[in-house]
């Protein structure tokens, strides 16, 4: 799996941060497959997060998916493309995430984290299936450059 689910979260497109997202990506050399400003449902936010139904602050990461419009895209490169744009993201609290990371440049929050990135290849394929379920059938890839 070269290809992962990337969103840029209520947050960033509230802020105006959603092209400032995508765009490192681009910068970095990563090939943009798919990509829709999508009002999340919470069905569809509960599918994506189900590993963390349960947990403390679950209730507050549903509510702030689905509060705002995110950009939902898809990124393609090389193996493992899902770890380059884990550590682009930086770590998940905003507060301690290193600077040159979009986290650790652009936000303060720990919910409010700007972007979510699938967390393994098995996560890629799972959550693409859930956001982009007929992205298989298009004949776009890294071929194509
Ligand atoms: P993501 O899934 O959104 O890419 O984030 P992640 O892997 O870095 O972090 P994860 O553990 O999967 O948590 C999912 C999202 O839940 C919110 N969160 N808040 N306040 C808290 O304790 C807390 N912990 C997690 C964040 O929005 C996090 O990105
Ligand atoms: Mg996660």
């Amino acid at each position: 799996m070269n290809r992962t689910l990337v969103i840029a979260k209520p947050d960033a497109v509230e802020r105006g941060l959603a092209g400032e997202i995508l765009s490192r990506f681009e910068r970095k050399g990563l090939k943009l497959v798919a990509a829709e400003l999508r009002s999340v449902d919470e069905e569809t936010a509960g599918r994506h997060y189900a590993e963390h139904e349960g947990k403390p602050f679950y209730g507050e990461l549903i509510e702030f998916i689905i509060r705002l419009p995110a950009l939902v895209f898809v990124v393609e490169g090389p193996d493992d493309t899902w770890a380059i744009v884990r550590t682009m993201m930086g770590a998940t609290n905003s507060a301690e995430a290193a600077p040159g990371t979009i986290r650790g440049d652009l936000s303060p929050s720990f919910t409010e984290n700007l972007v979510h990135g699938s967390d393994s290849a098995e996560s890629a394929e799972r959550e693409i299936g859930i956001w982009f379920p007929d992205l298989w059938r298009f004949n776009v890839g890294a071929s194509r450059w």
